[in-house]
């Protein structure tokens, strides 16, 4: 494996990635139906729900559409401080409903308050927001945000993104009541790109039925008719299941909470390595995020040669994302990255820097 200190697509275990090539099954036969059950059903444990989680063959952009489409007939608050939740703003803009951003610094946090006072003013089928911002290094405290939507206006559908933190940081949906929390197979969950993962509460299930126009790809009523035999409605990423029911046996031998405190020992690293190293952080204390490390480039370091370097050494960073390209480097720290990976990644960059 050659570590890819980048957001997603991260490194696959060897063994992940041979579970892909075991021979076909048709997705509407037994043998087929047993493994996507069993896949799914343990999935539930990632996600700490009792509620259903839908396995789609799509990207985690798929599962924002089907947040708007089938949970709100009219009403989108979008919680925006960051890349991806922009792209979610816009994708409730493009499927034509009355969507307004709650907009904050993308150095800052979505706080309770703000969600509360903007839900008392108006009332909104849906609330979006994301979990770990991967364009900044944020995480949202969605916990206390889901609180204070809940306070204001229980009957509003809280959607949570958590495509760079779910499997790598603690997401509790049903404590925290959650309505959806979706998330992609390629950050944290360590296996290709082309599958998405969602939990879904069974009153958001209830509302859909009523909303009109929910398409057909993504209908999540439709979905779930399938999923109680096992099934989907289309031709489902065969290889990509047969990789998540192995993947999810190494996650669990693992152990969650052990999984979560590697994540979190090889965030408080790299961003002590930074602030040790006389760089500034993008994101404040107490907002950093557990998965993906946002570092400003203040020492205007050519990142392409950086990247060079580290690649001599199969090694490689991320550039910053859009607007923050060049002016922040981004270290990811997720999936099978260990710490000794990460001790390795410093210590190249050290005397990357050094020769500087
Ligand atoms: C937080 C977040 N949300 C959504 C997406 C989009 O996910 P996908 O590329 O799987 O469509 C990404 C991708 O990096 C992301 O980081």
């Amino acid at each position: 494996m050659s570590p890819m200190f980048v957001p997603g697509p991260v490194d696959v275990a060897a063994e992940v990635l041979a579970a892909q090539t075991r021979p076909m099954l048709p997705h509407r036969s037994k043998e087929f139906e047993a493994i996507f059950q069993r896949a799914s059903d343990k999935s539930r444990q990632l996600f700490y729900t009792q509620y259903r989680v839908f396995l789609i063959t799509a990207s985690g952009s798929g599962l924002h559409e089907a947040a708007v489409r089938n949970f709100a007939r009219r009403t989108v608050l979008s919680c925006v401080n960051g890349a991806f939740a922009d792209r979610w703003y816009q994708t409730a803009v493009a499927n034509g409903k009355s969507t307004d951003k709650l907009e904050t610094p993308w150095n800052h946090p979505i706080t309770p308050e703000v969600v509360f006072d903007a839900l008392q003013k108006r009332h909104y089928e849906v609330l979006t927001v994301v979990h770990n911002e991967t364009s900044t290094g944020l995480q949202n405290p969605i916990r206390e945000i889901a609180a204070a939507a809940r306070e204001a206006s229980p009957s509003t559908l809280i959607c949570v993104d958590a495509v760079s933190s779910l499997g790598g940081v603690k997401i509790e949906m049903d404590a925290w009541g959650l309505d959806m929390l979706l998330t992609s197979s390629q950050k944290c969950l360590a296996l290709p790109p082309g599958l998405a993962l969602a939990a879904v509460s069974d009153r958001a299930m209830t509302y859909a039925q009523a909303v009109p126009d929910r398409g057909w790809y993504f209908d999540l009523v439709l979905m779930e008719k399938h999923r109680l035999k096992d099934s989907t409605p289309a031709t489902p990423a065969i290889s990509l299941i047969y990789a998540l029911d192995l993947q999810l046996e190494r996650i669990f031998a693992e152990g969650l909470e052990q999984r979560f405190a590697r994540h979190s020992a090889m965030a408080q690293r790299v961003q002590s390595w930074a602030l040790d190293f006389g760089l500034d952080l993008y994101v404040p204390p107490g907002s950093r995020s557990q998965t993906v490390t946002t570092i400003d480039n203040k020492l205007e370091i050519d990142l392409a040669e950086l990247n060079k370097f580290l690649l001599e050494q199969d090694m490689r960073i991320a550039n910053g994302y859009g607007p923050l390209k060049d002016k922040t480097f981004r270290i990811a720290h997720m999936g099978e990255t260990q710490m000794r990976d990460i001790e390795r990644l410093l210590a190249a960059m050290e005397k990357f820097l050094g020769k500087k």
